[in-house]
């Protein structure tokens, strides 16, 4: 008897090199995927922490979402608040614009064009996001280049007195502004970390699924560490963030249209690049949801 057995080929990891990050080929995102494809996939994202996905522009915003499932549950993206488009509503819930364009005067999408500082997505909130992917729709032709820095390794190449005198230490991180330094609605403008209004965490996180020690820095402005002075607050960030965002410790996506982004959020921070206004840059993006999906209040 003869068998007809799909054929899925197992997709081909390429590392960066540098300190995370990691090329996947032979894979078409927008193909319902075999269970050794996703075994794959969340192998080489345990591994390298960002998957770079080239050459998808075919890949459509339900295939991104169909693909975003199969690492878990999404958040939906945050209601319309009256300052961005309409065009946002024709769009599946789960899929949030990033974009400086704009449509008869309203951001098609978040972040706009200016630099997106050194962060990882919400940690405000109590439970931040699992991950994100991010997929190119249209790139200006110089800049907003995407960083990415490895906060396992940033834990790991601590001096060792270093990485005693923060265990246990726990720190406030600001959900007043966004990566783009806006303030976000029914917030006010705080200067002083010690009335930082968001979760705390600890300076040192456990993987959820990998069990590894990680720094976790969230963003730095208005960051403090809960029963410290503010001037040993400040000293003590000023060197981790120092430490945790050196060239060393990271990999830079330099976008074409087509490239799908996946990071995972507990173990690393990134930061973008400004670019000129004049040109266009619009991402579809993707969010796993930290446990139980939940609707994310505001866009990273
Ligand atoms: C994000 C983000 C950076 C970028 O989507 O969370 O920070 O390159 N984006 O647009
Ligand atoms: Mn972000």
């Amino acid at each position: 008897m003869i068998q007809t057995v799909e054929i899925h080929r197992v997709p081909t990891v390429a590392v960066s090199g540098a300190a995370l990050g990691a090329d996947i080929a032979d894979i078409d995102l927008n193909e319902p995927l075999s269970k050794e494809q996703v075994t794959a996939v969340k192998g080489a994202w345990a591994r390298h922490l960002v998957l770079r996905f080239r050459g998808q522009s075919h890949l459509t915003v339900e295939g991104l979402a169909a693909f975003s499932r199969h690492f878990g549950p999404l958040d939906k993206r945050p209601t319309a608040s009256g300052s961005m488009s309409s065009a946002h509503d024709k769009l599946p819930p789960e899929i949030t614009v990033i974009s400086n364009v704009k449509i008869d005067g309203k951001p098609l999408g978040a972040l706009g064009d200016g630099e997106a500082v050194w962060h990882t997505d919400m940690t405000y909130n109590e439970r931040p996001p699992k991950g994100a992917c991010l997929y190119a729709m249209e790139v200006p032709p110089t800049g907003g280049n995407t960083h990415f820095s490895n906060m396992y390794l940033a834990y790991e190449t601590l001096p060792s007195e270093l990485r005693q005198d923060i265990e246990g230490l726990r720190c406030v991180h600001d959900a007043s502004r966004n990566s783009a330094g806006e303030l976000r609605l029914g917030f006010t403008d705080n200067t002083d970390p010690r009335k930082t209004i968001g979760a705390v965490h600890p300076l040192v996180s456990v993987h959820a699924d990998t069990g590894r020690k990680c720094l976790l820095l969230g963003r730095r402005r208005n960051s403090y560490v809960v029963d410290l002075s503010l001037s040993e607050s400040e000293a003590l960030l000023d060197r981790l963030w120092a430490h945790a965002t050196e060239p060393k410790l990271t990999w830079t996506q330099v976008w074409k249209v087509g490239d799908v982004m996946m990071w995972d959020n507990s173990c690393t921070m990134h930061r973008r690049d400004s670019f000129d206004p004049a040109s266009r840059r619009l991402m579809y993006r993707t969010q796993i949801a930290a446990g139980v999906a939940a609707c994310s209040e505001l866009i990273a």
